[in-house]
């Protein structure tokens, strides 16, 4: 498949940026899933890091490559993030959490020097909004969230594992997956939602990434904010 190539092509180019001695924040998806097994690989020939994982499934395999990890407690600046993204928009504002990682990843991330966004090019969009917006709230207040996402102009979708039961995050809160259409402007919507009671976080991710390395054809584009 052709995203496959991109997503492992990117993926790949995202391992090269990081250094001996790096605390290193590892992203969740199938295409971080690439720069995980490419700093594995890395690390197998001599390459001295040490990982702090945004999931439960990341910290899995950086432990079945042989990525040595800590946690934020340890270590809470992190040097290099790697991670993907759901959507990219040309001011590197992202979509994130349709892994259901988007809390993690935002804190990893906001603890992070330099944040680089890995992906295939289907994810760059000229506005962001075509992916419904992951917001994850806790179980408590899901009804009264969801009136208030639908008053800022969403609908907002429970996600459900494939038994349709309530899926939930590795911090046991569900996520509401919200479509918005085009956001016209990222930095008032990511407030607003910031300012209703109940919700955790929300994929918006907004001045973070400084770097997206995006897997074309043939080439890896390198897009700076
Ligand atoms: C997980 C994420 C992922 O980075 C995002 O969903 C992109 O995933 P993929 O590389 O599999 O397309 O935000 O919470």
């Amino acid at each position: 498949m052709a995203n496959e190539g991109e997503k492992e092509a990117a993926g790949r180019a995202g391992a090269t940026l990081v250094r001996d001695g790096d605390v290193v924040g590892l992203g969740t998806g199938s295409t971080a899933y690439f720069a995980v097994v490419a700093l594995g690989e890395r690390v197998k020939a001599g390459l001295k890091i040490i990982g702090i994982p945004t999931s439960v499934q990341t910290a899995d395999l950086a432990r079945a490559v042989g990525i040595p990890l800590t946690t934020l407690d340890e270590h809470p600046e992190i040097d290099i993030t790697i991670d993907g993204a759901d959507e990219v928009d040309p001011q590197l504002r992202l979509i994130k959490g349709g892994g259901g990682a988007l809390l993690r990843e935002k804190v990893v991330a906001s603890a992070s020097k330099k944040v680089i966004v890995v992906a295939d090019s289907a994810k760059i969009v000229p506005v962001l909004g075509k992916f419904p917006l992951p917001v994850e709230v806790i179980s408590f207040a899901r009804t009264v969230v969801e009136k208030k996402i639908v008053a800022l102009g969403a609908l907002p979708k429970l996600r459900t594992k494939p038994d349709g039961s309530p899926y939930l995050t590795d911090n046991g809160n569900p996520i509401l997956d919200c479509s918005f259409g085009e956001i016209d402007d990222p930095p008032a919507l990511a407030l607003a939602l910031s300012n209703i009671p109940g919700i955790v976080e929300h994929g918006l991710f907004i001045g973070l990434a400084k770097l997206a390395l995006i897997g074309k054809e043939s080439f890896v584009e390198e897009i700076r904010a």
